[in-house]
């Protein structure tokens, strides 16, 4: 697999291969700080329409599992595929009980499973990974029932900005993983031949005590900095500082703010 760019991508986004490498390092680390990726996982269950009863559903970049074992209480009766392009992610998800009855090793962009076999698609804050987002609409589609839904989280630009900006101030380099923008969320899925039900953008704001909690909890999420173009190496004492000082000027009364710019989109598959 090569670097993937996209005309929608201020650049190119990492090489899949660091991506499976790095969830699967993170997997065993990933649960202890996935506060916000839990609390995004439960409000896109939350807009998913009721009643709904998938008889088979696919939980895609379905991570440690968490959101999976979440579909199969919901959804009882129902069977359940996960799909993650990291081994490590998978194997982790497999030791748990309950969950997806099938665990399969696969690319939103490319998707393993046949046309027309489930019901219900949902993907919580996965395909920022993916570069070309139509490809992941297009896939969802094809596995997709008639009348089935896909219900993404994902994030767009204007997410970790303070940290970005923090790094600007410093040098030119790429230090932040880069994001599409809402506008082309909007257009793709326009253009993707699903009838759209909802999409909306909401900020998330974290706060930590120090910068370090903020870039140690990206790294044990497996979600630092992993673009083309990043620094190689130590950063030098002089850099660092200045970046630190830099990132304190967005200090508040609860300590430094991360902000993530939540996507949430539900879309259904024609009937026709
Ligand atoms: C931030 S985690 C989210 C995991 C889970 N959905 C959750 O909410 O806890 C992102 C997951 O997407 C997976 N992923 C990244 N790119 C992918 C791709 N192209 N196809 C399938 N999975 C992918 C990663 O391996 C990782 O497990």
């Amino acid at each position: 697999m090569t670097n993937l760019s996209h005309p929608t991508l201020p650049g190119a986004l990492p090489d899949k291969r660091q991506v499976a490498a790095s969830f699967s390092r993170a997997a065993a680390s990933y649960d202890s700080v996935a506060a916000l990726q839990r609390a995004v996982g439960m409000s896109l269950l939350e807009h998913l329409p009721d009643p709904l009863m998938p008889s088979r559903w696919l939980d895609l970049g379905s991570g440690t599992g968490h959101f999976s074992r979440v579909l199969a209480e919901r959804f009882a009766s129902a069977s359940g595929v996960a799909v993650d392009i990291a081994e490590g992610m998978l194997r982790h998800a497999r030791g748990e009980q309950g969950g997806a009855q099938y665990h399969v090793a696969g690319d939103a962009e490319r998707l393993p499973l046949r046309d027309a076999s489930v019901d219900l698609v949902f993907s919580s804050l996965a395909v920022q990974w993916c570069g070309q987002f139509a490809s992941v609409l297009a896939e969802a589609r094809r596995v997709l029932r008639p009348g089935g839904l896909l219900a993404f989280s994902s994030l767009c630009v204007g997410t970790l900005d303070e940290l970005r900006a923090s790094w600007q101030a410093v040098d030119g380099r790429v230090h932040v993983n880069r994001f599409r923008r809402f506008e082309d969320y909007q257009r793709l899925c326009a253009a993707s031949g699903f009838e759209l039900l909802g999409l909306e953008r909401q900020p998330h704001v974290l706060h930590y005590p120090d910068v370090r909690s903020l870039t140690h909890e990206l790294k044990a999420l497996g979600a630092h900095n992993l673009n083309p173009g990043r620094p190689a190496g130590l950063t030098g004492r002089a850099r660092m500082q200045g970046f630190l000082q830099a990132y304190e000027a967005f200090r508040q009364p609860q300590g430094l703010p991360a902000t993530y710019q939540v996507v949430y989109g539900v879309l259904r598959k024609p009937q026709a």
